[in-house]
């Protein structure tokens, strides 16, 4: 009998251990095959390469701020669904008074489970993603990352921080009090300057004021359209890097630390994983497309190093954003209304910049500087070949330096036009009062732009 108990068990482990290699074809082992079968066997993970280089997983190569931004869009995505569940876009008044959508509001604070700590995550989620896409945005410019074929990777993230803003700013309407009202207001206001800005105006609006269409529309946008171009461009986004042969970094040199050989494991055929990299097909191919750098000498496994320290990243970063979710909590103020303008009105932080330069002259400041920033930052790395082109300047430098000192000239433009863009953010956030009057913030509590 008691044989037979243990034949049974040794054969429900086999059942067992075939199942698991049904969904799991990989074991965990050190060795260099297993370590790129989890990368390619695994849908998510197969975006990234079997092997990176060792430069491109140090911390001061990137910041990590690419995947902060990428970590903070995933826990948008997850929060702001959950926040569907329970919002209607409507501004129909409600026996108690409210609008639809504010009353939802109200009850998500109130009445759902975890409701406000879901708003403050989507909430405090959007508004660090806009923060810190524009550093990643800085850090590819002082490290002169969008060189040497990564130029149009340059471009897709420019559209990748507009669709950002948009999302955010399509999403501040949604609640419907005095803030989000006046908020989008003065921001359509804006649009209205723009040669064409009417038409704009007009298609966002569905309407010449902001009210029921403009929410509906502003919701569309938010929850489906904005969502879904955003994801396809950050898929663009990543399998250009991938293309263009990973993250951008100067040439090994012969001093470099070579890594062990132990790092390859025991595999049959060792040339497929130490010297010739795993797609061996590719690098059949002629000419400069797809890049394979034959520096293998410094390539390390994605599988464990890569995928651990993102893994790590995202749990840093949700820690960060419940903590700063339970501590603090997004504002709601009075529910809008079209009659009593918020003095002063401000639009979303990452707007005040704008509306300060508007204060300052309509068409200069919220059309013709804004306009040839964003054309010039958007074309900068073709502006820099054209240069170096037409003037048959030879300059070989590498992305992935910070400061490189052949760069001095760019990265003090990019830095000024950042740093007088930051200034007059904080100037329209903290020294801005009614009737946008030069204040300060310690004299008089400022209201609005949040
Ligand atoms: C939704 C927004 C964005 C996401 C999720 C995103 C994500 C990423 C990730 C994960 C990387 C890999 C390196 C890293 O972790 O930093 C990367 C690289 C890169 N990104 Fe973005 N990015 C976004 C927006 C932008 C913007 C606004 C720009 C610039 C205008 C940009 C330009 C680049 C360039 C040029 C690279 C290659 C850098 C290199 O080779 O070192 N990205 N991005």
């Amino acid at each position: 009998m008691d044989i037979k108990i243990d034949e049974i068990k040794k054969k429900l482990l086999t059942f067992g251990e075939r199942v698991y290699k049904t969904i799991i074809r990989h074991g965990f082992d050190q060795s260099g095959l297993t370590k790129s079968k989890i990368i390619f066997s695994n849908l998510f993970l197969h975006i990234h390469p079997v092997k990176v280089h060792r430069r491109s997983l140090m911390f001061k190569s990137t910041l990590g701020l690419g995947v902060i931004a990428f970590v903070l869009f995933f826990i948008l995505i997850v929060s702001g669904l959950l926040i569907m569940f329970h919002y209607v876009p409507s501004t129909i008044v409600g026996p108690d008074g409210f609008p639809d959508a504010y009353q939802r509001m109200l009850n998500l604070r109130s009445n759902v489970f975890w409701g406000t700590f879901i708003r403050n995550m989507h909430r405090w989620g959007a508004h660090a993603m806009c923060a810190i896409v524009a550093l990643h945005m800085l850090r590819t410019f002082l490290t002169g990352s969008y060189r040497n074929g990564r130029e149009f990777n340059w471009v897709l993230g420019c559209i990748l921080g507009l669709l950002t803003i948009l999302l955010s700013y399509t999403g501040y309407l949604l609640p419907w009090d005095q803030l989000a009202y006046w908020g989008v207001k003065v921001g359509t206001e804006i649009a209205k300057i723009a040669p064409g800005g009417d038409i704009i105006r007009g298609l966002l609006l569905g309407d010449n004021e902001v009210g029921q269409e403009a929410l509906l529309r502003f919701y569309v946008l938010h929850v489906a359209i904005l969502p879904f171009v955003i994801s396809i461009v950050i898929a663009l986004h990543f399998f250009r890097i991938r293309k263009d042969g990973g993250l951008a970094r100067p040439a090994d040199t012969k001093h470099e630390k070579l890594i062990p050989h132990s790092e390859f494991g025991t595999v049959k055929n060792n040339s497929v994983f130490k010297s010739a990299r795993s797609y061996k097909l590719v690098e059949l191919v002629k000419d400069n497309a797809p890049k394979v750098n034959e520096e293998v000498d410094q390539m390390v496994f994605a599988w464990p190093k890569l995928i651990t320290r993102e893994l790590i990243l995202f749990m840093l970063v949700l820690a960060v954003m419940v903590i700063v979710s339970v501590l603090f909590n997004a504002a709601l103020e009075a529910p809008a209304d079209p009659n009593h303008p918020t003095n002063p009105s401000k639009a979303p932080w990452y707007f005040l910049g704008l509306q300060e330069l508007v204060s300052y002259h309509g068409f200069i400041g919220g059309v013709a500087i804004p306009g040839i920033l964003v054309g010039l930052v958007t074309a900068a790395p073709y502006i820099e070949m054209f240069i170096e082109t037409m003037f048959n300047i030879q300059r070989k430098i590498v992305g992935g330096v910070w400061f490189h000192r052949q760069r001095i000239l760019e990265n003090s433009l990019f830095l000024t036009i950042f740093i007088s863009m930051l200034i007059l953010i904080i100037i329209g956030t903290f020294f801005r009062g009614p009737n946008w009057a030069f204040i300060y913030p310690w004299d008089v509590p400022v209201s609005g732009g949040h």
